[in-house]
């Protein structure tokens, strides 16, 4: 057979085969995720017409389910659909796509997919693989053919995933989403091949699945009667918000997602994100409340106390029910984030650290334990009813459960601990895989939401199993992304957030990592988006954005910008703020700038123009000077380092774009080398005050000279009040005047705030200082 690579053109124009005169729409495997192996052969194409057949083995049940698929698929591309039929072993068929089971076929959900000119056949090891097999062949077909008869390429692909867990988490807690769109959100998986729907379904602001046992938990906890609007304000919206599953309607969903070889792992969030259970059982807090259904956002003191048996007995009892509903091997018991101040003050909770004999350990405290003990108690629970936990990576601090799979969502760090201790990790770090965080850097466009910033771009480029070594990579069992709905309030919003980064994920999650590249993504990306619009998903389009790149030069004292799309399409800029037009500057090759500059750039499409790119260089004297920092910012926010603080360019107001450099542990020192003995008489900078963030002001800056680098002498300094509103978010400039002085060297202190304000979350701890640029004049 002979390999072609990039043979086929994306086929939604009418294709004439000369030499067999076939009309139709050509079909294109290239989808995403993208299959591992895939040869195509030159003989003339299967058409797949209305007489087609999807032809099954006579009594599976499952690959005639898998035929209905199909043809319900083929129906939404093309209007007609294909007849499903039941055939006998070795029955030779015409004209048919035939599902079939191989037992040769070596993972579990692998298929193989073989096109000749007479028909398609899709095997299988499982009826899983074939359906895999079903969903490569669906996205192969042209979203929007209707009426038209599809040209299928001859050839055959071989495929398999690369990791067993490919994984969506979906939040119904913070907002609740109705069973029906559960099911939508469910068939999406299905088209990116995903097979787990991790469901988390109890949280402080909402316990969504019904506990016969129980049944305050959904009467009471399943209401709030309020929620604060915005971040971090003290305003509520006064609307009460509600909303729970049935054991039945539950189920419903548990059957409808096996249908599609997808299985639901609940998750119930113990022993903190737990207000809403107490709202309805007071006495399982330390306290014994009273407890509101939480309409807040954040981490809470008041969890469960796990010094109360019936808290415990309470624990088992919601989980006995929880295995009835859901037949998963794994159950989430989530541990994360849940404060010990609550315990450290409770007698019962003492009493349990004293009876089990938890004593604290050089790195963790005896209520670090008593957590742990809580969660191996409920681990030990479902294992002797056959089922393993799954727990957030704050299961490490402590004694972790022995047999728990973790998952890794504070970065990858926990995950990679827990693979070199031997536990098996599932990959869903917040700096890849959090997909309520921004997909844009330019957020002022953009539905409200927490913060953050991972772009397509960035989930593509996750390798779950990051360095470890062979054996430890074992212990990677997949990857999956997270949905955290307190500003997702409805399901527009929610399709806006994961589409298209799940596309990006599908392919971490499948395609083995040498065969990915983002650029290749892309294309197909714009062939699955067809399905996303046919399909009236409110898909987010940032990937056709113009992407730009501003890199300093300090030789040149310069800036360089390039600018690039993904589709190659025109692109047109100006220097003076001016909109661009396709009179305008062509963009050609990378642009140098050394003044102060309006810079707006777009690309320019026959269907339309692109979003406007748009970035101010304001030069100074300081600008693209050598800098030295005498402490370093924090390692995530350290991004290109000391030359963004003279970069020429200002954040706008979010932390994480890389415009900003977050200091923690230090003030910012900086010593700026204007390169000659030069007057000066002002510097100023700019600081974001993003409170909900832990993001505080400076409290004060000190302007030292030198001529030598050596000896400094301070010629200006000032105090700045400290932050007190709790709920500010603003940009914040600092400036210091003085008498002209002559200096080569400029050493500027901006004082961080020292500590978070009463009240706040974070009150007493430690505040970040974000500052950008640090001007000279
Ligand atoms: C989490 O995001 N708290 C798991
Ligand atoms: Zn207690």
């Amino acid at each position: 057979m002979k390999k072609l690579n990039h043979v086929l053109l994306a086929g939604t124009f009418a294709l004439a085969c000369a030499s067999c005169s076939q009309t139709g729409q050509e079909a294109n495997y290239q989808v995403i995720p993208l299959p591992q192996e895939i040869s195509l052969t030159q003989e003339s194409p299967f058409q797949l017409n209305k007489n087609t057949l999807i032809a099954y083995p006579e009594n599976n049940i499952l690959l005639q389910r898998n035929a209905e698929f199909l043809s319900e698929y083929i129906q939404q591309s093309t209007g007609y659909a294909p007849k499903t039929k039941a055939i006998a072993t070795g029955e030779q068929m015409k004209n048919a796509i035939v599902l079939e089971l191989n037992p040769e076929i070596a993972n579990k959900e692998g298929y193989v997919l073989t096109t000749t000119p007479e028909g398609i056949s899709i095997t299988g090891q499982t009826e899983n693989g074939v359906f895999y097999g079903v969903q490569t062949l669906r996205k192969s077909i042209p979203a929007e053919a209707k009426g038209a008869d599809i040209l299928l390429p001859t050839g055959e692909i071989k495929d398999e995933p690369r990791f067993s867990y490919r994984g969506m988490h979906l939040d119904v807690c913070r907002h609740f989403f109705p069973l029906e769109f559960v099911k939508k959100y469910i068939d999406l998986l299905a088209m990116h091949n995903m097979n787990t729907f991790h469901w988390h379904l109890t949280d402080d602001q909402g316990w969504r699945i019904e506990i016969k046992k129980y049944p305050k938990l959904t009467e009471i906890g399943s209401q709030r009667n309020r929620t604060m609007i915005g971040k971090n304000t003290s305003e509520y919206d006064n609307t009460p918000h509600g909303g729970f599953f049935t054991q039945e309607e539950a189920k419903e969903i548990v059957r409808y997602a096996q249908e599609r070889y997808i299985t639901v792992i609940p998750e119930v969030d113990l022993p903190g994100h737990m207000l809403a259970a107490l709202a309805a059982y007071p006495e399982m807090g330390c306290t014994g409340g009273p407890y509101e259904v939480c309409p807040l956002w954040g981490v809470f003191e008041d969890v469960l106390c796990i010094g109360n048996d019936q808290t415990m007995q309470f624990l088992e009892d919601v989980m006995a029910e929880i295995i009835e509903i859901f037949p998963s091997k794994y159950i989430h018991i989530g541990g994360d984030e849940a404060p010990r101040n609550r315990w450290k003050e409770c007698p019962k909770c003492q009493a349990r650290i004293k009876a089990e004999g938890l004593k604290a350990t050089q790195n963790h405290t005896a209520e670090d334990r008593l957590q742990s003990y809580c969660m191996t108690r409920i681990e030990k629970f479902l294992n002797s009813k056959g089922r393993l936990i799954i727990g957030w990576d704050e299961i490490l601090e402590g004694d972790i459960a022995p047999n728990a799979t973790v998952m890794s969502w504070r970065g990858a760090s926990g995950g990679i601990k827990a693979a070199q201790m031997g536990h098996d990790v599932i990959m869903t770090p917040n700096t890849y895989c959090y997909f309520d965080y921004y997909q844009t850097a330019d957020t002022k466009d953009e539905p409200f939401g927490i913060g953050g910033y991972v772009p397509i771009e960035k989930v593509y480029s996750l390798d779950p199993t990051f360095d470890l070594n062979e054996e430890q990579k074992k212990h990677i069992i997949g990857a999956q992304a997270n949905l955290w709905t307190e500003y997702i309030t409805t399901t527009e919003h929610v399709e806006y957030m994961v589409l298209p980064r799940m596309a990006a994920l599908a392919e971490v999650q499948w395609t083995q990592p040498e065969k990915k590249d983002f650029k290749e993504f892309t294309k197909r990306l714009a062939r699955l988006m067809k399905f996303y619009q046919r399909d009236d998903l409110n898909y987010a389009k940032h990937v056709y954005d113009l992407k730009t790149d501003f890199v300093p030069d300090t030789d040149k004292k310069a800036v360089t910008v390039t600018l690039s799309t993904i589709d190659d399409a025109p692109i047109y800029y100006t220097l003076d703020g001016t909109e661009p037009t396709t009179a305008s500057l062509r963009y050609t090759e990378p642009v140098t700038i050394t003044e102060t500059a309006d810079f707006q750039a777009v690309a320019i499409r026959p269907e339309g123009r692109s979003k406007i790119a748009n970035k101010k260089l304001f030069f100074n004297k300081a600008t693209y000077c050598p800098i030295e920092l005498a402490f370093q910012p924090s390692k995530q926010y350290k991004f290109k380092g000391a030359i963004t603080l003279v970069d020429g360019m200002k954040g706008n107001d979010s932390y994480a774009t890389g415009a900003w450099l977050g200091f923690i542990d230090n003030d910012v020192e900086a010593i700026i080398d204007l390169g000659q003995e030069t007057e000066i008489k002002r510097v100023a900078t700019n600081a974001l005050v993003d409170m909900g963030s832990w993001i505080m002001g400076s409290t004060g800056m000190k302007v030292a000279v030198s001529n030598d680098n050596n000896t400094f002498r301070e010629v200006a300094s000032k105090e700045i009040p400290a932050e007190t509103d709790i709920a500010k978010k603003s940009i914040e400039n600092y400036e210091i005047t003085f008498e002209p002085v002559q200096a080569r060297y400029v050493k500027v202190v901006i004082k961080r705030s020292p500590t978070l304000p009463k009240g706040h979350a974070g009150e007493g701890k430690a505040a970040f200082l974000f500052i950008d640029e640090i001007e000279i004049d």
